[in-house]
């Protein structure tokens, strides 16, 4: 059985964490972020959709003339992306909206690319988050997700990762979350795996939709 809490636990507890995320987690989990964007084409007038935006720590990273569409669950969250994006004024048309994951209000093969950055393990529903993430991107489209994955079984960590589930998903995310296990079931093709952060904790995990 594996770890999950509901929607609204996790929209509440990341609307508790909103003022103060991205001096933790931001920095925390930066080197991760920053380098997933080098996997991103520079390509102008793409239009991309990120999950779980947060406060908005990676809308500096977008190239400009980028349009961003950018969902979260937390009211809290989007009101700082939001802020964020005014203060970049980077050049990107930003649309950031109140959305859950599992049900992504936009028509399919709407966009160029997908990004993630530490989401797919805090959503209640992975499988259908993954689906949905499919479904919405168009043939031959990326998928850039930053995360961390359950290491693999025979890996005493792997263990050590699925006793620590329950206490960590609490706090926020899930550790027992075989992320690219999950990607690959809902159809998406994985293409390189890049290990990121502190001790190779994360991955950068890159993907498309078959065209
Ligand atoms: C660990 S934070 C990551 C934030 C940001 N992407 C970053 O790079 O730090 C996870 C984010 O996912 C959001 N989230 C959790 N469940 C969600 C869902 N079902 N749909 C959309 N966003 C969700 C949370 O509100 C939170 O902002």
């Amino acid at each position: 059985m594996k770890c999950r809490v509901c929607p609204s636990y996790m929209e509440k507890l990341y609307s508790f964490y909103s003022p103060f995320y991205d001096h933790i987690f931001g920095h925390l989990l930066a080197p991760g972020r920053r380098r997933a964007f080098h996997y991103l084409e520079r390509r102008p007038h793409q239009k991309i959709l990120e999950i779980g935006v947060g406060p908005g720590s990676t809308l500096e990273f977008y190239p400009p003339q980028t349009e961003v569409v950018g969902i979260d669950i937390s009211p809290a969250m989007i009101e700082q992306a939001k802020a964020k994006a005014q203060r970049l004024n980077s050049g990107c048309r930003f649309t950031l909206q109140v959305m859950d994951a599992a049900k992504l209000e936009f028509p399919d093969n709407t966009f160029d690319a997908l990004m993630s950055a530490y989401v797919i393990t805090t959503v209640s529903d992975p499988h259908r988050v993954c689906r949905e993430m499919l479904r919405v991107v168009k043939p031959g489209g990326k998928f850039i997700v930053v995360n961390h994955t359950r290491s693999d079984n025979g890996n005493y960590w792997g263990r050590l990762e699925d006793l620590l589930a329950p206490v960590f998903v609490r706090i926020g995310f899930t550790t027992d979350l075989d992320v690219i296990g999950v990607m690959k079931e809902a159809g998406i093709v994985i293409d390189q795996v890049i290990p990121c952060n502190l001790f190779n904790t994360g991955r950068i995990i890159l993907g498309h939709k078959e065209a």
